[in-house]
Formats: C-alpha cells, sequence, structure tokens
C-alpha cells in the first residue's frame, strides 16, 4: 500500500506501484523515492508515517515525519522554510548518535515540511510496558546509564529534547539499545523551534512545570526522564502518582517491586518541581547513579560481583591492576572480569590479601566520588 499525504484526502490507501494519489493526485512519493505506507503517529505537530526507500535495491524502511505547516503568507512561509533548514542541519548532527535516528533527508514539498529518518526497529516502552509489565530497579538503572549518555549528547550541542516519554523511547531489537526518537518538539536553546506552537509542545503528563510556562530548560528533560522511570515503575499514568493537594510525588507506594532509598532519592531529585533543586546535568544524574556514598555501601557489598559498569575510571583500575601485578608478578585476573568471589576458583589463595587491599583502595576511590 501507498499512503497518500495530503492529511485532506479523502482516500489515502493506494495501490504500490501508482505515483500519484488516485483519489486527490497528490505525488505519493517524496524527493522522487520516499514512499509512505501507513501513518503511525499523530502529534500536536504533524504526522509520522512508516515508509520505504525505492531508491535503494533491498527498499528499506525509513520513517516520514509531516509537519503541519504554521505559517500563512509569502514572507512567513519562507521564513518558516529558513527556520525548517536551518533545525535540519541541527538534527543531521544529532542523528550522528548511534542511539539518535539518523536523518536521512529533509524536504518541502506541496507546501509542507517533511524529515525522513532512520527507522528504528522495536517497540517503544509505552508498548513494553503494555507487554512485559512494570519495570524493576535493574532495569531502571539500565535505562537511566543507556539513556543519560544520549541527552548528555543532545545537551552539548545546545539541544533540549523537550517530549522525553515512554512513547519516543524505542528499545532497537538488533542490540537492545534505546534510541530517543521525536525530535519534533526539540527546541535549540539558540535558534529556534521547529514548530514555534508555544506551551503545546511535550506531553503534559511528563512536562516540567517550567517547560509548561515557556522555559524549557535542559533540567527539563532531566524531570521528563525522571517522569518516565516513575510511569515504567508504577505502571500508571504519573498524574496518578502525584498528590496536587500537597504539590508531591506519592509514587514509591505505586511501584510494583521495591526500589532503593538510593535509586528512589535520585527518581525524586530528577522531579523537583523547582529547577534549582533538580539535578542540573545528566552528569550529575550518572554519578549519584554509579558513585553511590560510602555510607550507604559497607565495605563488603564492594568485594561482590560487580553487576554494573564499574563506576572507577578505566585509568584508576589499570593503576590497580598494575599494581596488583608488581605484587604477584604477573599472576593477575584481567581488568573487567567480575571480581572475586563470583569466580573463587580462578583466583589463587595468596592473593586474597593483596585483592583485599585493592579492593578496600577500590573503596576509597568509590567513596570520593
Ligand atoms: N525512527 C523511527 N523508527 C521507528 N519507529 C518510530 C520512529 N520514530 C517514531 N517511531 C514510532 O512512531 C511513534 C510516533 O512517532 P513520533 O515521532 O513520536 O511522532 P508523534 O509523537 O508526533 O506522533 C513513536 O511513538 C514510535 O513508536
Ligand atoms: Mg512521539
Ligand atoms: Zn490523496
Amino acid at each position: 500500500m501507498s499512503y497518500c499525504l495530503n492529511p485532506h484526502c479523502s482516500k489515502p490507501e493506494n495501490p504500490d506501484d501508482v505515483k500519484f494519489c488516485l483519489t486527490c493526485g497528490t505525488k505519493l512519493f517524496l524527493k522522487e523515492r520516499y514512499r509512505a505506507i501507513k501513518p503511525i503517529g499523530q502529534g500536536g505537530f504533524g504526522r509520522t508515517f512508516l515508509a520505504v526507500d525505492e531508491d535503494k535495491p533491498s527498499k528499506p524502511p525509513c520513517v516520514i515525519k509531516q509537519f503541519y505547516p504554521q505559517a500563512q503568507g509569502t514572507n512567513t512561509v519562507q521564513k518558516a522554510v529558513e527556520l525548517f533548514n536551518q533545525e535540519a542541519v541541527q538534527l543531521d548532527e544529532l542523528g550522528q548518535h548511534s542511539q539518535i535516528p539518523a536523518l536521512l533527508a529533509y524536504c518541502n514539498q506541496d507546501d509542507r515540511q517533511y524529515l525522513v529518518q532512520e527507522f528504528i526497529d522495536g517497540l517503544n516502552l509505552a508498548q513494553e510496558l503494555a507487554h512485559k509489565g512494570a519495570f524493576n530497579e535493574t532495569q531502571i538503572r539500565q535505562l537511566l546509564n543507556d539513556l543519560l549518555p544520549v541527552l548528555q549528547f543532545c545537551h552539548a550541542r545546545q539541544v533540549i529534547h523537550r517530549d522525553i516519554k515512554p512513547e519516543n523511547i524505542i528499545r532497537r531489537v538488533s542490540d537492545h539499545k534505546l534510541v530517543i526518537v521525536d525530535f519534533g518538539a526539540a527546541k535549540s536553546t539558540t535558534g529556534t523551534a521547529l514548530n514555534r506552537t508555544g506551551t503545546s509542545i511535550g506531553s503534559p503528563e511528563y512536562v516540567a512545570p517550567e517547560q509548561m510556562r515557556g522555559r524549557a530548560l535542559f533540567a527539563s528533560d532531566i524531570y521528563s526522564l525522571g517522569v518516565t522511570c516513575i510511569n515504567l515503575l508504577t505502571a500508571r499514568s504519573p498524574f496518578d502518582s502525584y498528590d496536587t493537594h500537597n504539590a508531591a510525588w506519592i509514587w514509591p507506594q505505586y511501584v510494583k517491586s521495591p526500589v532503593s532509598k538510593e535509586l528512589s532519592q535520585i527518581i525524586d531529585k530528577m522531579v523537583e518541581s523547582i529547577p534549582n533543586r533538580r539535578y542540573q546535568t545528566t552528569d550529575e544524574v550518572l554519578k549519584a547513579l554509579n558513585h553511590q556514598s560510602p555510607v550507604n555501601i559497607p565495605p563488603t557489598i564492594i568485594t561482590k560481583p560487580v553487576t554494573q559498569a564499574s563506576p572507577i575510571s578505566p585509568e584508576i583500575e589499570k593503576e590497580l591492576q598494575e599494581l596488583k601485578t608488581q605484587f604477584t608478578g604477573g599472576n593477575v585476573q584481567p581488568p573487567n572480569v567480575p571480581k572475586q568471589p563470583s569466580n573463587p576458583t580462578s583466583v589463587p589463595t595468596s592473593n586474597d590479601a593483596i585483592d583485599k587491599d585493592l579492593e578496600e583502595m577500590r573503596a576509597k576511590f568509590l567513596g570520593n566520588g
């Protein structure tokens, strides 16, 4: 099937092999190569279509985003086109990140603006939640560790996503990585928005209060990501995890599996209503997530298998390993294998004391983090 891109078409479904809509005559190919197959989304700014790239022999899937015209009159249309072109340059750069869809093309056709982007095969997190149920602490920690660097990448380029929510995060089938989509509302802090419809940008349940008032900050994305975690932990609307009378989040009582005090404090700080009380950067959240404070970690836990990415920098890890080599004459585990006692048989008992010392040093680094 080919799908007519004219929003007013009375019968948009067309056979595969026609070039123009049988009902309204609109061109069915974008840039003579991208053919819409079916709508997969309809937001405030436009529509999203699953499409195919007919120019490539394998006819790979792609995604077409169509934006509703926001301007009338030749001058404003001209201006809108200019802004759109500027924003496309930015999206092109963001698309270099492996967890953001690549921008394949952008164009203006029949007075409408289009972006064509890489298709990400997988379910979005709203769909995953519906299929698999609520997330647990480990899954949320993985999600944050996976997504915060992507946001960091955007923020470093002065782009605020402004619509972070489960629907806009896809778990890619090929590598299980999370991919952020729907940059339609994204706004460069220095430039202008792709679509300037003011406060309607973003989804009410996930939007930070300051963004509601038209002042999105980098921390607004952190807020929305925190609310996303709340939704995934509770499997209920974030509105239902907020006590409006007391202006307080009450999400912990609705989680489906227990959440540690550490994580719950991190999420609470992500969803602070007052921006200054919130984490200001993605880095801060990542540090809080991975450098737990020494009071919360008795030394024994540190010698347990490391399940998360080591919070110690590779340089320090290397130094520790080198130190160990000096003591043991090279009889060492390679770095990155789980620390004993997860694999006690592979470590000679004579090394235990040295290992203990190293673990203590490691704990010191953790404590200072
Ligand atoms: N590049 C993409 N690859 C695969 N699926 C996508 C892609 N972009 C969006 N989607 C899916 O389509 C849905 C709607 O697209 P989106 O860009 O979020 O538009 P909107 O929210 O404005 O309708 C998303 O929730 C997601 O499931
Ligand atoms: Mg969306
Ligand atoms: Zn048509």
